[in-house]
């Protein structure tokens, strides 16, 4: 704010505490008018905030506007609402205490839209997690739907909050939004059924005809023209160009979904059996009984619930009840509204003292006595126990005989004659009594004098709704009329409290709650009646501020000293006004200060150290010190252009030292680099050093870096020469490291594999064509499943069990007939077997070696010793899966059987002496057949290059 107490002259002041003439009211006018001519709507009287309705859109309530004043202090800018919010917010989270804004002012001066400016700052700048953002749009969101049912267009204000409001906003510990509720005070019900000239009833009535689809309107019996319904003629405006119901219908739809209000159809029927009600005529019975002439609304109202039998006819008739009814209830209304203002500026004044007081407490600084209107004594007149305005009303109301308004009138008159703010005309002297009638009581409140005329007191006040009517209400299956009243008010037999006392205590509970919290203040203002932008009425305006308690407010703030400001703040704004203080300062803060003023001139009086702030009694020396500084801007700008000027060329010249340095480094190490390149075949010696560690360096790093990845992965980066050793060590720790690693890894089903593998490597790796092929196909367990071995085959062998089966074709060694068998290996011999014969058994002990072609073909043959009788001669065997055979003989037999591998051919005895012969070739496929000599011609593909 300091930063424009220059501009006082164009704009005013910001603070009103500034005032150099802070007692008169015209000065304080004055400001206020220039500002507001500026459309400076805004200004301070020390932490409360004043604001004058622009009635137009400023453009002040932008996101923009919102980051400049989050998290900025209170006085570092110009007076916003969003200041308010924000430094509230602020408090709240550092203090850890509840806080709450009271917004204060007539009809029409913007309070309902200063509300929602400080919602919307919170929505915005609060954090909000996602799940967290619905209950934001909720919080938000209940306003149109408050004011779709509780506002209403009045002479003063087109959108006009005809209930006072309280809501809650509750934050956790990260400040973010987390849950809110609302409290409402003093509906004002009877405009349900009357409208003054030139006002309408609530707005949701007029939202529903004018936007609720035709099937809607046709479902609840309705009309979409709103001079068909008694209760919205009164006023004789049901259409006004500033209200767009239409669209409004469409925001309080959707608002009702945000906020989980799910019985809209229930509340559609209620709005329209209300209007329904209202054209419901009564006519008399032939008893002379009250009767409905008027059956069409009855259908439509009995749909809210089952009231269509037990409907009892009204008491009244329609015309007294629409008539005589918002008289009554408007003079009592007034009464409790000024009872309400009384009690809460009496909180307002009680609690600017006390944190004035506070203060300077906490600053150790002598508090002078302020002097001050204190309006208790009309807050007792009206609500003190057996002597108050309320208690006497209850009593009147409540006692046997005939009690009348004017009983209750004469009651008072004997219990608070002589009370300096009640008047009546019997006792007012002959000046006054013209103003005050014979059926009125005069209260000068502490904003001016009221008159209340006692007509329909008592019946408002019992505030009787027959039991009856609430029975029939609470037992509707709708679900919202069934809880418009509390169950036990209709079961409880006890007599209700006045519309009087429930007001005071519903009103003794709220001052409770904002006792409770630590509290900021709006105060609005409106500036015209007319609702026009630019126009300044200052008789009304200077109503407002007399009622507001505002002269009153700075009186109190300004009792002792017009300005304070922490020492920090203060320092940093004038140090460069004392050579002290500048260009900084390094002591004690109250020291600095303490020299800056004594250098400034400050007399005694004029100031007060505190402990952490300082404490200037008149605007007039603070405004002398802001052009002190003023003057001093040139010289300073000029002072500080120059130091930058040097600090610029310092910085210049250090970046540029900087910059040679890297260079002359650079240059270095290219020169080392060269040098060691050209000596890189020499021993160890200075001139190759640098380069020889470079060289070791980056090896190192790139085996740090890229690592081989797998134990296939073969890659090695090529060492140094001084490195070549140590390099092979590493790659073996390297291979062996990742070799464990695996060998953990692995399953023992792979591990059997494996072996497996290693053994057919053994045997057949670069020796038969088919090898390679074979390799990245796993062997199985068996090629023959349990069901096909032959079950007799299989009872012979006892304690031997099948290890291994697999379908062969066997060749006759004489002849090489080709016939279907099964080889099956068991741990200790091997056979083979047609259906259910064992035709020949071959122990593993006496197979001498086994012979393969180099080629791709699956023959093998198994040399069996022929001396021996009991065995059968060498066998001639073809599978598919020779190499698997092969090898899973190889294991069981427990690798001792050699295997042989031939080039072209493979000798085999047959009986007695006599050899066969098998010759292999390669060809482009396969083929088995009787060759020349007697020999078995075997033609193979190669497969392998
Ligand atoms: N800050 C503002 N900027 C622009 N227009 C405003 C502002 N404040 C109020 N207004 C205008 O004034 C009208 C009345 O304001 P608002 O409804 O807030 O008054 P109120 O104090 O809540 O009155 P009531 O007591 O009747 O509810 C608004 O509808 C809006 O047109
Ligand atoms: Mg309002």
């Amino acid at each position: 704010m300091e930063s424009t107490l220059t501009a006082r002259d164009r704009v005013g002041v910001q603070d009103f505490v500034l005032l150099e003439n802070y007692t008169s009211e015209a000065a304080f006018i004055e400001n206020l008018r220039r500002r507001f001519g500026e459309n400076l709507i805004y200004t301070y009287i020390g932490s409360v905030l004043v604001s004058v309705n622009p009635n137009k859109n400023l453009e002040i309530y932008s996101k923009a506007h919102m980051e400049r004043y989050r998290g900025v202090s209170f006085y570092e800018i110009s007076p916003h609402i969003y200041a308010v919010s924000d430094n509230t917010y602020r408090a709240m989270r550092t203090e850890r205490r509840d806080h709450c804004i009271l917004i204060s002012g007539e009809s029409g001066a913007g309070k309902t839209e200063a509300s929602k400016k400080i919602l919307q700052y919170y929505a915005t700048t609060c954090p909000v997690t996602d799940n967290m953002s619905t209950l934001r749009d909720r919080l938000l969101q209940s306003n149109p739907v408050l004011e779709a049912f509780g506002n209403a267009k009045t002479l003063r204000n087109d959108n006009s909050s005809r209930f006072g409001k309280y809501m809650d906003v509750q934050f956790d510990f990260r400040g973010a939004p987390i849950g809110g509720h609302i409290l409402n005070y003093l509906l004002e019900k009877s405009r349900v059924v009357h409208q003054n000239h030139g006002e309408r009833n609530f707005h949701i009535f007029y939202q529903l005809l004018e936007g609720g689809e035709q099937d809607l309107l046709s479902k609840l019996g309705l009309e979409r023209n709103a001079q068909k319904y008694q209760y919205l003629v009164k006023g004789c405006c049901p259409r006004v160009s500033s209200i767009n119901d239409k669209n409004d219908w469409k925001t309080v739809r959707k608002a009702l979904t945000v906020i989980g209000f799910h019985e809209d159809e229930d509340l559609l029927n209620i709005i329209a059996s209300v209007l329904h009600l209202g054209n419901t005529q009564f006519g008399e019975g032939e008893n002379g009984e009250n009767q409905i002439t008027t059956e069409p609304q009855l259908k439509y109202v009995s749909k809210v619930g089952t009231m269509n039998e037990q409907y009892p006819p009204p008491p009244n008739t329609h015309t007294t009840h629409t008539h005589a009814l918002p008289r009554r209830v408007n003079r009592e209304l007034q009464f409790c509204i000024n009872y309400c203002n009384e009690k809460l500026q009496q909180l307002f004044i009680e609690l600017t003292l006390k944190s004035e007081q506070e203060e300077y407490e906490a600053e150790g600084i002598t508090w002078e006595l302020v002097k001050y209107f204190d309006n208790k004594i009309i807050c007792d007149l009206v609500e003190e126990k057996h002597k108050g305005l309320i208690s006497i009303l209850d009593e009147e109301c409540l006692r046997p005989g005939e009690p009348s308004d004017i009983s209750f009138l004469e009651k008072l008159e004997d219990t608070l004659g002589g009370h300096a703010h009640f008047v009546t005309h019997k006792l007012a002297n002959g000046k006054t009594r013209k103003v005050v009638s014979r059926e009125e009581f005069k209260l000068i409140h502490y904003a001016g004098e009221v008159n209340y005329s006692v007509n329909g007191f008592l019946d408002k006040n019992n505030d009787l709704l027959y039991r009856n009517l609430k029975e029939v209400i609470c037992q509707s299956d709708s679900q919202v009329l069934s809880q418009c009243f509390h169950r036990e008010e209709v079961t409880d037999q006890k007599r209700p409290e006045t519309a009087a006392t429930q007001f005071k205590n519903s009103l003794a509970k709220l001052i409770e709650i904002l006792r409770s919290k630590e509290p900021s203040y709006v105060r609005c203002i409106k500036p015209n009646d007319a609702k026009q932008s630019g126009r300044f009425d200052e008789a009304l305006v200077r109503h407002q501020v007399k009622y507001l308690g505002l002269m009153e407010n700075l009186r109190v703030r300004r009792a002792g000293f017009a300005y304070r400001r922490h020492y920090e703040t203060f320092l940093q704004r004038y140090k460069s006004l004392c050579p002290g203080t500048w260009p900084n300062w390094q002591g004690r803060l109250a020291d600095g200060v303490a020299t800056l003023v004594q250098h400034l001139g400050y007399h005694p009086e004029e100031y007060k150290l505190g402990k952490t702030k300082i404490f200037i009694r008149f605007p007039k020396t603070l405004f002398s010190t802001e052009d002190a500084l003023e003057a001093r801007r040139p010289a300073l700008g000029e002072t500080i252009l120059q130091a930058g000027e040097v600090i610029q060329s310092a910085w210049r010249g250090m970046k540029s030292r900087q910059r040679a340095r890297c260079r002359r480094h650079a240059v270095d190490i290219i020169r080392k680099f060269i040098k060691g390149f050209i000596y890189r075949r020499y021993e160890r010696c200075p001139e190759n050093e640098y380069f020889l560690d470079h060289q070791r360096f980056s090896f190192l790093m790139t085996l740090v870096r890229n690592p081989p990845k797998s134990v296939l992965d073969k890659s090695w980066p090529i060492p140094p020469p001084s490195l070549t050793e140590v390099s092979a060590h590493l790659c073996r720790l390297c291979m062996q490291n990742m070799m464990r690693a695996y060998c953990r890894r692995i399953q023992p089903e792979w591990k059997k594999q494996m072996e497996q593998k290693v053994v057919a490597s053994q045997i057949f790796k670069d020796q038969k064509d088919s090898y390679p092929q074979s390799v990245p196909k796993l062997f199985v367990a068996s090629r023959l499943n349990s069901e096909e071995f032959n079950l007799k085959v299989i009872q012979t062998l006892g304690n031997d069990k099948v290890k291994y089966g697999i379908a062969v074709t066997k060749y006759d060694r004489r002849g090489y007939k080709a016939r279907p068998r099964q080889l099956l290996l068991t741990s200790s011999f091997a056979m083979l077997v047609a259906e259910a014969k064992l035709k020949q058994r071959i122990d593993y002990a006496s197979l001498r070696s086994i012979s393969v072609s180099s080629l791709s073909d699956g023959f093998m043959v198994l040399h069996v010793p022929s001396e021996d009788n009991m065995q059968k001669s060498d066998v001639v065997l073809q599978c598919d899966h020779v190499i698997e055979v092969v090898t899973k003989l190889a294991t069981m037999a427990d690798k001792k059987i050699k295997v042989n591998m031939s080039q072209e051919r493979i000798k085999f005895a047959v009986a007695r002496g006599k050899e066969g012969v098998i010759d292999f070739t390669s060809g482009p496929e396969l083929k088995v057949a009787n060759g020349k000599k007697g020999h078995l011609l075997v033609t193979a593909p190669k497969l392998n290059p």
